[in-house]
């Protein structure tokens, strides 16, 4: 078994990045061995690094952005660690909005921040309610485990 230090830090509002978080934790520690420590960025804005070799930052998207911690917490220096970012949105759930929202939600926004060099990167669907009912839903679970089976299987080679 692999025993590796993987922290998953994310915000949420409606709450699917927090499952993806969780389900990503699953994968990791069930099928790799991974020691995962899974960080809601509400409650612990500035969790230590130092002790972990993989970082997964993962963020909701509304109108277009980044939640703001989770977008915050991209300034953090990442040398030597391996960066995997996801994200939820609904449009990215959606085979004809997927392309365009891995270009718009990760690829513009990570332009920004040259100095994380993600060794993954997953765009996952998402949810959305009005007055308490869902109107919206383009999440796929087993899309964000097959995902994580894949990027466990890269960290543990790296
Ligand atoms: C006010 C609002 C704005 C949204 N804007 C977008 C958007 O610009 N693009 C998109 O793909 N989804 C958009 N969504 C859908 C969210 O991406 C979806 O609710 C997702 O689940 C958010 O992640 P979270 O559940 O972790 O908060 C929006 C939802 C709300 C409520």
């Amino acid at each position: 078994m692999n025993e590796k230090n993987t922290i998953i830090v994310y915000e949420t509002r409606s709450g699917v990045t927090g499952e993806s978080a969780n389900i990503i934790a699953k994968v990791l520690r069930e099928k790799y061995g991974f020691s995962v420590d899974v960080v809601n960025l509400k409650e612990q804005s500035k969790p230590k690094l130092s002790e972990y070799e993989n970082v997964f930052i993962g963020s909701g998207i509304r109108m277009g952005r980044w939640y703001g911690k989770s977008k915050k917490f991209l300034k953090n220096n990442f040398e030597g660690k391996n960066v995997v970012i996801f994200l939820s949105a609904c449009s990215a759930g959606d085979p004809k909005g997927h392309d365009e929202a891995v270009t718009k939600y990760l690829d513009n926004v990570l332009a920004k921040y040259p100095h994380v060099k993600p060794v993954a990167m997953g765009a996952f669907g998402g949810r959305m309610k009005m007055f308490g009912k869902v109107q919206t839903d383009t999440c796929d679970p087993d899309k964000v485990r097959v995902w994580a089976e894949e990027v466990g299987k890269k960290l543990v080679r790296s």
